[in-house]
């Protein structure tokens, strides 16, 4: 702990106040070779799971059903805005529902199927390929009316500190953003690349599976993917990044 608080404390950057906060995408801290990848389609290597997505998404299932037969070859019918928008309230089920709920929801209530379990790779898949088909599009969360007490709660576990380490995600992501940790730069903590593939794993990696990482990372205890702490940490990132493009999927270290 003294080691890590010790070169953040070194390398730190004033403190800016939260009335100041201006999103910026975890893409600008990348190195132009990094970002000149993930913005050739035939270099990024994230594609192959946006590929995998499109063949799911365009498949018969065993029902006899599939996704393209409601909203439109390559996903034509879809509403890119809406999909900038999630997690987005669910009247009926009184909490936010995530992309990869709302699949879910699709599967079991106009498929016939059951649903899929929570970042299993065909959620993956298709959520990457939902969000690839909404690149540009500006990310806009609601975290007024039903939604604001779901912001309130991803707002204080963002705040709190977990582990041994007592780390917390706005130390890294907010009061030391720009310091080097380990060899990475600390970016925003932004999620409008997600998911991204990782260079360093070799694989697509889900917002979930990233906090996770995090957690990890600093030795605290993950929750689970698709859990509420995960949901409503979910809800306070991505509108904590509102009026940023979405860039899905997006390459990292
Ligand atoms: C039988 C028709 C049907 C099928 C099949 C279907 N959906 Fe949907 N889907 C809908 C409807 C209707 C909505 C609007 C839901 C609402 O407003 O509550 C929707 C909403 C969505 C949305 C939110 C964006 C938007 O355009 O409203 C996404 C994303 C989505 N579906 C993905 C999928 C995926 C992925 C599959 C395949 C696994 C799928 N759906 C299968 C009918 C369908
Ligand atoms: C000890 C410092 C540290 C803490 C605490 C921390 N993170 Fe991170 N986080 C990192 C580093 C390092 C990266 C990788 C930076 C990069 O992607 O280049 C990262 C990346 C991320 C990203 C991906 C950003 C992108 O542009 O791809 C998200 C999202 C994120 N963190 C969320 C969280 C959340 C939520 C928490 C709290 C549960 C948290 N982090 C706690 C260090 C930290």
């Amino acid at each position: 702990m003294k080691a890590l608080s010790c070169l953040l404390l070194l390398c730190s950057f004033p403190l800016l106040a939260e009335t100041g906060f201006q999103p910026v995408s975890g893409s600008e801290y990348l190195s132009p070779q990094m970002r000149e990848m993930q913005e050739d389609d035939f270099a990024n290597p994230g594609m192959e799971t946006v590929d995998y997505g499109r063949e799911l998404f365009h498949r018969v299932d065993e029902e006899g059903h599939r996704c393209a037969e409601c909203h439109g070859e390559e996903g034509r019918g879809l509403n890119l805005a809406r999909i900038a928008s999630y997690p987005i309230y669910d009247p009926e089920q009184e909490r936010p529902i995530t992309l990869q709920d709302q699949v879910n929801i699709c599967r079991e209530e106009r498929m016939d199927n059951f649903p899929l379990v929570y970042d299993c790779k065909e959620l993956v898949g298709l959520e990457t390929y939902l969000k690839y088909l909404a690149r540009g599009q500006v990310i806009a969360v609601q975290t007024d009316g039903p939604m604001k007490p779901f912001y309130e709660e991803g707002k204080r576990l963002y705040h709190q500190r977990f582990g041994q380490m007592e780390m917390a995600c706005f130390l890294c992501h907010d009061q030391h953003r720009g310091a080097w940790l380990r060899g990475q730069r600390l970016n925003q903590g932004q999620s409008n690349g997600f998911p991204v593939y990782r260079l360093s794993t070799s694989r697509i990696t889900s917002l979930h599976r990233r906090f996770s990482e995090c957690l990890a990372s600093f030795r605290a205890e993950p929750f689970l993917p698709g859990s509420d702490e995960y949901i409503n940490l979910e809800v306070y990132v991505n509108a904590r990044g509102n009026g940023l493009k979405i860039e899905t999927p997006a390459i990292r270290d």
